[in-house]
């Protein structure tokens, strides 16, 4: 059981907590599901970038999927080994580049042909011969939210089969380029496992066919996008998941990649909350909390639904819409949900809190970024210090005339 209050007096509120036990089962889970061959699985550093939460996945063995040299460079500074790092995203400057090759992780993914020539001439530059794969878009419909969905033409992710084969077959002959993946991510929550295997089909069949022209690819990245338990959702179960890829490799004998963020530490996450006051407009009630969307965006960005419960009260249940501080209708947490009545410095705990909430956390309004805390055998640590005002005005305070 959390002592909710006791780590709310001791950190203050807003607060996020993440329960590290979750994310070594949902970690053992699965690796363990893709046991009959040989995989790694890099942990998605945008879910949740947090230095102690890459670190511990990083000690469990896990590698690095990075979209910015940013990320390449925490997951270094974690522990992580550049030979279990790869640096994915749909526009890399020179400079990432660049920096990824002197690291020298494990690949770069490449979503374009133009991108193709620009890590060609940066390794050239430094007499090497990049590691690279290439994100193939298979074009089938991962059938989740608009926004996170990337597996079709219409998304800018990646590139098409035709394309892809013209890729490999110029890194192939280039002294500089060396094709050892391939990849595709198809979508973010998903809970159905056909779309996912459709394109892994696909993207074997590529395989297979790269391989009739005398080009042989190690990795088969299967991206991340396992969906969790937001709201009762079905969810796919890692060992369908390993099994439909296996099905779809056959006799290939690769190494498997994925790249789950949110199935790692989604539902690790909580955000703590405080009642400031409860407000009544006509029929409408409010309850005014003291986090707001500047530090978890997900139900005002997407209408995303996260679990709402609020602590050791009962009596006097009706709808309520709970809100945070910030000057927007937008910023709110859930709507007309039943919640009983509240009383100042009550606490509120909004579930599911672990992936894509801190990691999209701003500064609007002049609001510091939380502190976050790890839990772990039932101990707690800070592991996020609270942003100071100090913090938030270093850069623009020595620009003041
Ligand atoms: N690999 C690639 C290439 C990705 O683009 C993503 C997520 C992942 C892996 C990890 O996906 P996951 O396993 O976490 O589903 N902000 C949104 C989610 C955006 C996902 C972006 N890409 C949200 O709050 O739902």
């Amino acid at each position: 059981m959390i002592d909710y209050k006791t780590l709310s007096n001791k950190y203050g509120t807003p607060l996020y907590l993440y329960d590290f036990n979750h994310i070594n089962d949902q970690y053992n889970a699965l690796k363990s599901a893709f046991r009959a061959r040989k995989s790694l699985i890099c942990y998605a550093v945008k879910a949740n970038s947090n230095l102690s939460v890459i670190k511990h996945l990083g000690d469990m063995g896990a590698g690095c999927d990075c979209v910015s040299i940013g990320e390449v460079r925490r997951a270094l500074l974690a522990g992580v080994s550049n030979y279990k790092i790869i640096l994915s995203g749909v526009g890399k400057r020179d400079n990432e580049i660049l920096e990824a090759l002197e690291k020298d992780i494990l690949m770069i993914n490449l979503e374009s042909e133009a991108e193709l020539e620009r890590v060609e001439i940066q390794a050239k530059s430094l007499d090497k011969k990049a590691r690279i794969s290439v994100r193939v878009n298979p074009n089938i419909d991962p059938k989740t939210h608009p926004y996170i969905s990337t597996g079709l033409h219409e998304n800018k992710f990646g590139v098409d089969l035709d394309t892809a084969k013209r890729m490999y077959i110029k890194a192939k002959n280039s002294d500089f380029l060396d094709p050892v993946g391939i990849h595709f991510h198809i979508g973010s929550q998903l809970t159905e496992l056909s779309p996912i295997k459709e394109s892994s089909e696909v993207v074997a069949d590529l395989v297979r066919s790269l391989k009739a022209i005398k080009i042989d690819i190690k990795f088969f990245d299967i991206g991340g996008g396992l969906g969790i338990d937001y709201e009762g959702e079905r969810l796919i179960k890692p060992y369908d998941y390993a099994q439909a890829i296996f099905e779809t490799l056959g006799t290939l004998d690769m190494t498997i990649m994925c790249e789950p963020g949110r199935f790692l530490v989604g539902n690790s996450g909580e955000f703590i909350t405080k009642v400031l006051y409860e407000k009544v407009n006509e029929d409408k009630r409010f309850v005014i909390v003291d986090g707001a969307m500047n530090d978890l965006i997900r139900p005002s960005l997407y209408n995303a639904f996260h679990r709402i419960e609020l602590l050791d009260r009962e009596e006097n249940i009706s709808k309520a819409d709970v809100v945070g501080p910030v000057c927007e209708s937008g910023d709110f947490f859930a709507k007309d949900i039943n919640l009983p009545q509240s009383y100042h410095d009550d606490l509120v705990v909004i579930k599911s809190a672990g992936a894509y909430c801190f990691t999209m956390s701003s500064n609007y309004n002049t609001r510091g970024r939380v502190a976050e805390v790890a839990l772990e055998d039932g101990e707690d640590r800070l592991i996020r210090a609270r942003e100071s005002f100090d913090d938030m005005i270093k850069n623009e305070k020595d620009y003041l005339i």
